[in-house]
This record gives structure tokens, C-alpha cells and sequence, in this order.
């Protein structure tokens, strides 16, 4: 596997590949990798000639300088892991060389998909990964890029810069790796206590609750019963759970036959945040 810290040595050997005609398949992550980034890799190789994974915890999408801080750095393993699956090229580069002086985000109009759920609630989170995944995709010119559902409303963004700025990438989303007992893979569980990894998995029970619910309940019963749920859960506080329109993410009050629907939730266990979607049949 190739190295590289710097964009402009990136650059030149990528321009081999692309001379020779090669695809590109790109995993952005921030590290701290686990089976669900390396599923995605999977997916990438698959359909790419070769596979660059950039490795960048990106200072402009925290809205909490602590949570910056703590985000959990392990880059000896993630230069094994990323061997063991044979990955091609890991982009690992420093802050200074992506934002050089001015660590700050540029900003962005997505019609009103980055005001909802993740939006609300880390102001300016959405601008921090637009400008970062865009600054990527301008270094790396991939064929097809790879992003994992878990963060379903960052794939809808993506999908839609892409679409805004004409950008000539496609972009995949991936399904949501879980541990065996549910909870979704995230680099943040890496902090979870023994005792809030075992609290973990009632938030996908509960989803998968509320996916039956659907087909009989309506959306204000559903919403009391999580409400009432969570209350009992003293290891999980509930920040937001919302059933929203699949293509604006807007919350919805009524179930409409010609939409689809998804549930939302985000979690605190202690000050470790976790967030978790589910699709729901309408
Ligand atoms: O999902 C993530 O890990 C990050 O938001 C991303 C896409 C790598 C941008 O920093």
C-alpha cells in the first residue's frame, strides 16, 4: 500500500492510473477504522481498478472542541487493517495541508437538507464535511465514492453537492455494518464502558420496534412510545428521534402513500454520541 501525506505526490501518482485508464474508488473516513469502513473498502474494490482511503479527522465538522479532541486516533492499526484488505493508496494528510492557514468551512445551500436532524443540532457540521469531502474529491478525482448509511443525511448531502457543482463522481451508499448484538459500528464506540456497550443494542431493538409500529400506528403514538421507552434507559439519553421523508428529511407529522420514510435517532451515552437510522415500509 502506497502512502501519502502530501497532495501533490498524491496527485502525480494517481495521474499514472488515470493515464492508464484505471478507475477510481474513494473511501473518505477519519480513522479509527473498524468492519464498517472496511466493508466499504470491499465494495470499492469490487468495482474499481484501484482504491484510495483518506484518513483526515477534519477540525471544521465538530461543533464541540472536546469531542474533537477525544475523536480516537489509531493510525498503526489503521495502516494494517487498510493491508489487510489490500488497499491501494491511504491519503493521510495533515490539517495545515488541506486548510493551510485558514481552518474554517466554506458554505454551502442544500435546500434545506442540512438544516434537519444533524443539522439542528451541530451547527455548521454539514459545511465542515461539504467543504472537506469536496476539497477530497477535487484531490483525488475519484470514479465512484463510498459512504456508509449510518450517516444518512451526510450521504443525501453529498449526493446533492454532487449534483449542485456538476461533479463527476458517483456516489455510493453502503449498508450499515452492526456489531453482532446490533449497535451500529461507529469509531466513537471505541469509548463506550463496558456497561454502555451493553446498553448500546436497545437503540436498533427499539428501531426495529419502531419499523413494526409503522405499518399499524401513527406517527405521534410512535414518537410518545419511544419518548416513554427512552425515559426507562438510564445509560442513553435521547437527543432526537424523528420519522422524516426519505428525500428531504424533513420531519413528518402524517404517513403519505407516495413517499418513503426512514427513522432517525442520535443518543448520548455519557458525552459519546451515537447516531442510528432505520428504512420503514410505508
Ligand atoms: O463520515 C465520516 O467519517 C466523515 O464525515 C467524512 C465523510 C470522512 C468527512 O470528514
Amino acid at each position: 500500500m502506497k502512502i501519502f501525506n502530501n497532495k501533490k505526490d498524491l496527485k502525480d501518482c494517481l495521474l499514472d492510473y488515470k493515464t492508464n485508464k484505471k478507475t477510481i474508488g474513494f473511501v473518505p473516513t477519519m480513522g479509527a477504522l473498524h468492519e464498517g469502513h472496511l466493508s466499504l473498502i470491499e465494495n470499492a474494490k469490487l468495482k474499481n481498478d484501484i482504491v484510495v482511503v483518506s484518513i483526515f479527522v477534519n477540525p471544521t465538522q465538530f461543533d464541540n472542541v472536546e469531542d474533537l479532541k477525544q475523536y480516537p486516533k489509531t493510525i498503526e492499526n489503521d495502516i494494517k487493517l487498510l493491508k489487510s484488505v489490500s488497499c491501494d493508496i491511504l491519503f493521510s494528510p495533515s490539517v495545515k495541508e488541506i486548510y493551510s492557514e485558514n481552518i474554517a468551512s466554506e458554505k454551502f445551500n442544500f435546500d434545506g437538507l442540512e438544516h434537519q436532524m444533524e443539522g439542528a443540532f451541530r451547527k455548521g457540521h454539514f459545511d465542515g464535511v461539504a467543504t472537506i469531502v469536496k476539497t477530497l474529491f477535487e484531490i483525488i478525482e475519484p470514479n465512484k465514492a463510498y459512504f456508509g448509511q449510518k450517516d444518512f443525511q451526510q450521504l443525501q448531502i453529498v449526493k446533492k453537492m454532487v449534483d449542485k457543482y456538476d461533479l463527476n463522481v458517483t456516489v455510493k451508499g453502503c449498508p450499515i455494518y452492526r456489531e453482532e448484538n446490533g449497535l451500529a459500528m461507529s469509531s466513537r464506540n471505541a469509548r463506550l464502558s463496558k456497561e454502555q456497550k451493553e446498553a448500546g443494542p436497545f437503540i436498533y431493538r427499539t428501531l426495529n420496534k419502531i419499523q413494526q409500529k409503522f405499518d399499524t400506528e401513527n406517527i405521534t403514538k410512535i414518537n410518545e412510545w419511544l419518548e416513554n421507552e427512552f425515559k426507562k434507559q438510564p445509560l442513553l439519553t435521547l437527543e432526537y428521534f424523528t420519522i422524516a421523508d426519505e428525500k428531504t428529511l424533513k420531519t413528518a407529522k402524517n404517513k403519505d402513500a407516495n413517499k418513503t420514510y426512514r427513522a432517525f435517532i442520535a443518543v448520548f451515552a455519557g458525552d459519546i454520541r451515537l447516531i442510528d437510522n432505520i428504512a420503514l415500509k410505508n
